[in-house]
């Protein structure tokens, strides 16, 4: 069984990995070797069969015995060690949950349901580094992707609504804190249905507008009550690189645009980071390139790949289907809201949710992982 080193699997995103990788059984088809930043020589999971302790995950010569690598390590982690190992002739394959490496004309974008053509080309000419791609993206093509692969969209515009998990374990916390810390402000006026709205709203905003440094060491201003309409770097040239990711990423993950020779698609919107969980939502405007009609636009949208759910346009279906609360935990990819919008017939409108966690994060791993043990 080939050996399977796992890094960052303690982490949020890597502890959903195991889970997922425990319950489709991956753990039957490889002998894990699990690593740690932190605990070197401390007792490994249970899935391990021969390496009861945990190895230091900046061995190099011990992951260079590994013929796979899994890492949910971070950024900081790859750019330390990726060079390293490489540097030494391994040639076993690197997948990896961090963006460090997903531009490198080396690496593939690794969304199988979407572009199993583009893997499994990279892998007929010897590719070894497999990246997970930005959560946004992932989401928003497992739930979309088929109008990409019917070469109907012109432009494609998205404005998303990010949930806390993409900034990481803490941030969650902080919004949970902060959500906590306003219903207290205001409990006794809640309890009272006499008391004035103005007067908890007021009291609200003060609350906000006085929280200290240390209540948003994660977010920088308050996210419980407001929204964040930046994420990630100030690229300098009033692009956030959330915002870029989601053109350069969805057209490398598509094959095409820069280094595959076809005009990439163009792709632009805004990242808004909002008070939820660990789902990523999205609006998104469609320029299509011919007027399709609506029922064609469904069937393509509801029979691309077996977790996107199609959800009716009806306020009733919305409301039960189409919210975070009904997605978070589940592999299914809802896309609901969709109609042609007041612009004209090949301006198409649809909304679509995923958990940022599984389809954004580790999901697409631990199938590289089984595209590359069949
Ligand atoms: N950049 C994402 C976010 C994290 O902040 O929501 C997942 O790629």
């Amino acid at each position: 069984q080939p050996l399977v080193g796992l890094v960052g699997w303690r982490g949020m995103v890597g502890s959903v990995l195991m889970d997922r990788m425990q319950a489709e059984g991956d753990f039957n088809l490889i002998e894990p070797v699990f690593f740690s930043t932190s605990n070197t020589g401390g007792k490994a999971p249970a899935q391990a069969k021969n390496e009861a302790t945990l190895k230091d995950a900046f061995d190099i010569e011990a992951l260079r015995k590994c013929d796979i690598v899994i890492t949910c390590q971070g950024g900081d982690y790859t750019s330390e060690v990726f060079p390293k190992l490489r540097a030494t002739g391994w040639s076993g394959h690197w997948i990896d949950a961090a963006s460090t490496l997903r531009m490198n004309s080396d690496a593939i974008i690794i969304l199988d349901p979407v572009n199993m053509p583009v893997i499994k080309n990279a892998l007929a000419k010897g590719g070894r580094n497999w990246i997970g791609g930005n959560c946004t993206v992932s989401c928003m093509l497992m739930g979309v992707g088929a109008l990409y692969k019917a070469g109907l969209v012109e432009w494609m515009s998205s404005m998303t609504y990010q949930a806390a998990s993409g900034g990481g374990a803490q941030h969650m916390r902080e919004l949970l804190t902060q959500f906590g810390t306003l219903n207290t402000q205001v409990r006794s006026l809640l309890d009272d249905p006499k008391s004035a709205i103005l007067e908890i709203d007021r009291k609200i905003l003060n609350r906000q507008q006085s929280m200290s440094a240390l209540e948003t060491e994660n977010f920088g201003v308050p996210l419980g009550g407001s929204l964040i309409p930046w994420i990630d770097k100030d690229l300098g040239n009033g692009v956030s690189k959330e915002e870029w990711k989601a053109g350069a990423e969805t057209n490398k993950i598509l094959g095409q645009g820069e280094g595959f020779g076809t005009p990439a698609t163009p792709i632009d919107g805004f990242c808004v980071r909002v008070g939820t969980m660990r789902c990523h939502s999205q609006a998104l405007t469609f320029k299509l390139k011919k007027d399709v009609p609506l029922a064609d636009i469904e069937a393509l949208i509801a029979n691309d790949n077996a977790w996107v759910k199609f959800v009716p346009n009806t306020k009733e279906a919305t409301l039960q289907h189409l919210t975070p609360v009904a997605v978070t935990g589940t592999l299914g990819i809802p896309v609901g809201r969709v109609r042609k919008l007041a612009m004209g017939p090949e301006y198409v409108g649809a909304y679509t949710i995923g958990d940022q966690l599984l389809w954004g994060a580790a999901e697409p791993l631990r199938r590289m992982l089984r595209i590359l043990l069949d």
